[in-house]
């Protein structure tokens, strides 16, 4: 490759046929399943204002802070492809008034995301989640009915060895208690704290907790837990929530450090990891957001939503079988004079849904023969000069290796009552 040659951008990866298959097996899958739960499909726009997600997500948080492609557009206004779908979604449901036409909505979606992160094996700049947003009902049957859709899915691609975190952070209110305590309980390891740790420490001391240096580890050890600062009514919701996923039998660890990096969420939040990933082993995060509707100017309407990194899914994926769209059929042609009639069967073939192919690069009889029994097609059609002169074509069957001739005005027909 010389200098000259324009490459993809650092952290973008191009999907090539090979590997298109497997996202179309894991998209059909989504679409599937998310339909079993009554999902119903959103597309939002891959940009949109910058407050959206600095109101929402916060200010504060990595993604906001540091992570966004933002740019001011020509005609002044700030704007940001989108880090992630929580925050468009809700602006999409407030816009379009979606609460007063169902009281219920259930929402999935499939896109690509951006997000200026250092590149590595399961971490993109470019990525896809897909995920669900359900607007509407505070009760803790759709917290656990949204985990349960979750873990299908995993299971319906046969994925294994996948751990369930799960976490109440409760309502803002004893967010600010819990905030306040472990900031006391910090104080006297602030020295010891790393520069993040430090400047985490005033702006958004909860996400400390989500530190990977050892030594603060150990430090948090003995600090208080959430889960000590629930209120009645947050407790009570969170219990019935484990409930439901006994119920279920969706196994689950209780993490009460799980905070989860953004700042919209509220009660349960979860996480799913997986060992055979390294070090960005979590497949899927999510939690219930009471309060994102009313701090993006909506009506307050409760909401809980997941979303699942599909590089992430495709990696444990890898050794699972994918239905390639394989060619049926091939038109082996010989000599200028069928060229036209080739095309216009191959047309016609197409037409009945039967997957077809010719020459394109007018080679020898030999090299068409072998070209199709490289594609592992099941049937070849031969026309040269003298099958033409006769209208009688050779249809080969490359399972058997039996030949027969038919009628060109016959073909259609007989290829349509052979079985593929
Ligand atoms: P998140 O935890 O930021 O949550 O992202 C969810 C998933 O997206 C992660 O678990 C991971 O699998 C994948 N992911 C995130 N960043 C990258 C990246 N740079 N490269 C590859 N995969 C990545 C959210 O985005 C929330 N909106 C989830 C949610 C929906 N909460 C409620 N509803």
């Amino acid at each position: 490759m010389n200098n000259k040659t324009i490459r993809a951008i650092k952290g973008t990866q191009d999907i090539l046929p090979e590997e298109s298959i497997k996202w179309q097996s894991l998209e059909d899958q989504i679409r599937k399943i998310t339909s079993h739960y009554g999902y119903h499909e959103i597309r939002t726009p891959a940009f949109e204002k910058t407050k959206l997600f600095s109101r929402s997500v916060g200010e504060e948080t990595d993604i906001v802070s540091k992570e966004m492609y933002s740019w001011t557009d020509q005609g002044g206004e700030d704007l940001t492809l989108k880090p992630e779908l929580t925050a468009s979604v809700a602006r999409a449901f407030i816009q379009h008034n979606l609460g007063r036409i169902n009281p219920i909505n259930k929402l999935y979606y499939i896109d690509a995301l951006f997000r200026r992160e250092r590149p590595q094996k399961g971490r993109y700049r470019q990525f896809h989640q897909f995920g669900v947003e359900a607007f509407g009902s505070e009760h803790p049957e759709i917290d656990a009915e949204v985990i349960a859709l979750a873990i299908s899915i995993f299971k319906s691609l046969g994925l294994e060895g996948l751990k369930l975190n799960l976490n109440s952070i409760g309502s803002p209110e004893c967010r600010i208690n819990y905030r306040a305590a472990l900031q006391k309980f910090l104080k006297p390891h602030f020295s010891e704290l790393t520069e993040t740790s430090q400047k985490r420490f005033n702006d958004n001391p909860l996400r400390i907790l989500d530190t990977k240096a050892s030594h603060e580890i150990k430090i948090l050890e003995d600090a208080p837990n959430i889960s000590d600062y629930l209120t009645n009514e947050d407790q009570t919701h969170f219990n019935e929530v484990i409930e439901y996923l006994d119920i279920l039998e969706i196994q689950y660890k209780l993490m009460p450090r799980l905070v989860r990096g953004l700042d919209y969420y509220t009660r349960t939040t979860f996480e799913i990891t997986s060992s055979n990933l390294g070090a960005q082993n979590a497949i899927c995060g999510g939690g219930r957001y009471d309060g994102l509707t009313e701090m993006l100017g909506g009506k307050p309407t409760p909401g809980i939503g997941f979303a699942a990194g599909m590089e992430r899914v495709l990696l444990l994926m890898k050794s699972k079988q994918f239905n390639k769209n394989k060619v049926q059929i091939y038109i082996v042609s010989l000599g200028e004079k069928t060229r036209a009639t080739v095309i216009k069967l191959a047309q016609d073939l197409r037409n009945q849904s039967l997957n077809t192919e010719f020459d394109l690069l007018r080679r020898s009889l030999k090299a068409q023969l072998k070209e199709a029994n490289k594609m592992n097609v099941k049937y070849a059609i031969i026309i040269g000069d003298k099958e033409l002169e006769s209208n009688q074509l050779e249809v080969k069957d490359f399972l058997t290796g039996n030949q027969q001739k038919v009628e060109l005005n016959k073909i259609i027909e007989h290829m349509n009552s052979l079985s593929f």
